[in-house]
This record gives structure tokens, C-alpha cells and sequence, in this order.
């Protein structure tokens, strides 16, 4: 039977996902750092990492929107948990993208976020743990994308290998939500589950260009 009681203090189901990332050493974050820097990144891989900084500057911002919102103590330390890694997400893509090749939108996009989180967490803990299955979703497809067009053994090999770390916590992280919310889910919830996954979608189509 599916444990479906909120995450306890002890509870660190998600811990071993906890800062993956960092799979990827110090030295080959720099270097890929240089290689955006000095314009050796194609063009259409420098737009989808654009998205992806703006995307976990969100994902930070939904967390902190939670915090905001809720006073229930499962989804506090839900949302305190799954900051950590998105605040090491974030830390990892500011390293790879330098200032210049940043969105130019990012104040937008950290107020979405803080919504996004800040709004379901007012209605209660399925709401929330619904919101951030839809996002998860969403998150998984986009670093799918690009894990798909980068070659195992190519030049972007060590990047390569960063998303799919990075996408790992995303997937540990929707499937966390999935099991603590309920299955039944109203109209409501449901129409805002599309806003969120229609809403992502459209962002990463306007970040990866400004
Ligand atoms: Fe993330
Ligand atoms: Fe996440």
C-alpha cells in the first residue's frame, strides 16, 4: 500500500536526488561556462539554457510562494525540501550562463513563480502538490527535449550529463507530489493544472528567445 502521509522531518525520501547535480565537477562547470561565454555553445542549446535559468529562478520563487501561503507543516517541509535543490539548481545554471546570455525577463518570471506557488497554497495541500505535479511534468519534457538532442559522447557530454541529473530531482520531485495528493481533484483544479502546464510551456517559449 502506498504511503501517502506528508513528509516528516526524518522523512528525506527525495535525499539521495538531493543536489545530484553536483555529479558535474567544479572544472567542467567552468569550462562549459567559458565555452557559452565565448559564443562556442550553438545557438539553440544557449536559448534552452537560457529557459532553464529562468525556469529554476521560478522554481525557487513557487517554493518560497508556498512558504508565504501555507501554514500547514507537511506542505512546509515539502516546500523547504524541495527548495534546497532548486536553489541548487539555480546556483548551477547562474555558474553555466553568464550575465549576458541571461533573460532579460527574470523579474517576470520570479513573480509567476512566487504565484504559482503562493496561489494553490491557499487552498489546501492538494493543491499544491497538484500544482507541482503539473510543473514537474512539465520540467521532465523540456530537459527530455534537450537531453535528447545532445550526443552521450559529444562535446556537450558533461552538460548533457548535468540535465539529466538536474531533470532527476524534477522527476523525484513530481512523483513526491503525486503521492501525497489525493486522486480525486475538482473542476477547478483541474482547469488550473492546465493554466500551469499552458503557462510553463509559453514561458520557456518567450525565455529561450529574451
Ligand atoms: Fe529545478
Ligand atoms: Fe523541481
Amino acid at each position: 500500500m502506498t504511503d501517502t502521509t506528508p513528509p516528516q522531518d526524518s522523512d528525506r525520501s527525495h535525499s539521495d536526488t538531493d543536489k545530484a547535480c553536483g555529479v558535474v565537477g567544479a572544472d567542467q562547470l567552468t569550462a562549459l561556462a567559458a565555452n557559452a561565454d565565448n559564443h562556442q555553445i550553438p545557438r539553440w542549446l544557449l536559448a534552452e539554457l537560457r529557459s532553464d535559468h529562468a525556469g529554476e529562478a521560478g522554481a525557487v520563487m513557487i517554493y518560497r510562494g508556498i512558504l508565504a501561503a501555507s501554514k500547514d507543516p507537511g506542505v512546509r517541509r515539502f516546500a523547504r525540501d524541495h527548495l534546497e535543490t532548486e536553489l541548487e539548481h539555480l546556483r548551477l545554471m547562474e555558474q553555466l550562463l553568464p550575465q549576458s546570455s541571461r533573460t532579460a525577463l527574470l523579474p517576470l518570471w520570479r513573480m509567476m513563480g512566487w504565484l504559482t506557488g503562493a496561489l494553490p497554497a491557499l487552498f489546501g495541500a492538494n493543491a499544491v502538490y497538484a500544482t507541482i505535479d503539473s510543473v514537474e511534468t512539465f520540467v521532465d519534457t523540456h530537459y527530455q527535449e534537450q537531453v535528447d538532442r545532445l550526443d552521450p559522447e559529444g562535446k556537450f557530454k558533461a552538460l548533457r550529463e548535468l540535465l539529466v541529473r538536474c531533470q532527476q530531482d524534477e522527476i523525484a520531485h513530481r512523483d513526491e507530489a503525486r503521492q501525497f495528493a489525493h486522486n480525486k481533484r475538482g473542476l477547478l483544479l483541474a482547469c488550473w493544472q492546465w493554466l500551469v502546464g499552458a503557462g510553463s510551456s509559453t514561458a520557456v517559449k518567450v525565455a529561450r528567445r529574451f
